[in-house]
C-alpha cells in the first residue's frame, strides 16, 4: 500500500506509516494539545496564579539562553496558524516585545506576545457582529498591542485566554480596552476579542478574518 501524506489539525504534514515521521508527528501533536515542556520556566517569577496555573513574563531582562528556550513556544503556536509569523524569537534586537507565558508546572500551555504599536485605530462590531472601522474616531493612538495569543488545544474554552489577557493588562497598568489587537483575526481570535471588548476595540492591520 502506498504511503499517504496527511496534514493533521496540529498543522503538521507527515507520511502515515513512516516510523520517523510518526515519532516526529507524535511530539508535535502533543505540543499542540498540551504545550511545550521547558524546565527553564521554573526560574521565572510569577505575576499571577490561578490554581496551579501561573503567568510568567519573558522580556529582555531575562537571560538570553532562558529567553530563547522559552520563546520556542511561539513556534508551537505558529504551527497551528501557519499563515501568522511566530513574531518573537527571543533575540536582543526585539526590544519592543515581551511574552507572557501561561505555565502549568514545567509546561507552557498558553502565551500572549505583546509589542508597542504607534498606529492603533478604533474598530467596532456592527449589528451582524462583523467588525468595521469606528466612524466617529479615525485618529490613531500609540499603545500596547496583543500581537499573538494562543492556548494549547486541550486547555481551550475554560476562560484561560480571557484571564491571561486581563492579567497582562493589569501587569501593564492599563485596561483591557486600552490594549490593541493585531489583525486579521483568526475565527477563535475574533471571538476572544469580542468577548473581552464587546463594544469597540483598538486594532492594527488587515480587517478581514483568516
Ligand atoms: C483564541 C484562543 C487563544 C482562545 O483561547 P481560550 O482559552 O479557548 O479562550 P477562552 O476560553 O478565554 O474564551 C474566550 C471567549 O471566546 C470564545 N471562544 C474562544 N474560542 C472559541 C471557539 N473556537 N468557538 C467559539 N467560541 C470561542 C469563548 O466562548 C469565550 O467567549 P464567552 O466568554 O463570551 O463565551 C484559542 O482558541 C487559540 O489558541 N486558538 C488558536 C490560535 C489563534 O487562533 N489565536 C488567535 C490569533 S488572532
Ligand atoms: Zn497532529
Amino acid at each position: 500500500m502506498p504511503d499517504s501524506i496527511t496534514t493533521c489539525k496540529c498543522g503538521e504534514t507527515y507520511v502515515v506509516g513512516n516510523p520517523e515521521n510518526e515519532v516526529w508527528h507524535n511530539q508535535v501533536h502533543d505540543e499542540y494539545l498540551n504545550g511545550l515542556n521547558v524546565t527553564e520556566v521554573q526560574s521565572l517569577q510569577s505575576i499571577a496564579w490561578r490554581g496551579q496555573l501561573r503567568i510568567a513574563v519573558i522580556n529582555n531582562s531575562v537571560e538570553e539562553p532562558i529567553r530563547k528556550a522559552i520563546v520556542r513556544v511561539a513556534m508551537v503556536a505558529h504551527r497551528c496558524m501557519p499563515s501568522y509569523k511566530a513574531c518573537y524569537y527571543g533575540t536582543n534586537s526585539e526590544e519592543n516585545l515581551s511574552l507572557y507565558a501561561l505555565v502549568d508546572n514545567t509546561r507552557i500551555i498558553g502565551m500572549v506576545i505583546m509589542s508597542y504599536e504607534e498606529h492603533l485605530c478604533w474598530y467596532t462590531w456592527n449589528a451582524k457582529g462583523d467588525l468595521q472601522p469606528c466612524i466617529t474616531d479615525f485618529t490613531s493612538h500609540g499603545g500596547p498591542k496583543i500581537t499573538r495569543v494562543w492556548i494549547a488545544a486541550s486547555y481551550r474554552s475554560r476562560g484561560l485566554a480571557q484571564w491571561l489577557v486581563r492579567e497582562v493588562a493589569a501587569d501593564l497598568s492599563c485596561l483591557v480596552s486600552d490594549m490593541g489587537w493585531e489583525m486579521p483575526f483568526t475565527e477563535s481570535g475574533e471571538k476572544l476579542a469580542k468577548s473581552l471588548c464587546p463594544k469597540e476595540f483598538l486594532g492594527y492591520g488587515d480587517i478581514s478574518s483568516q
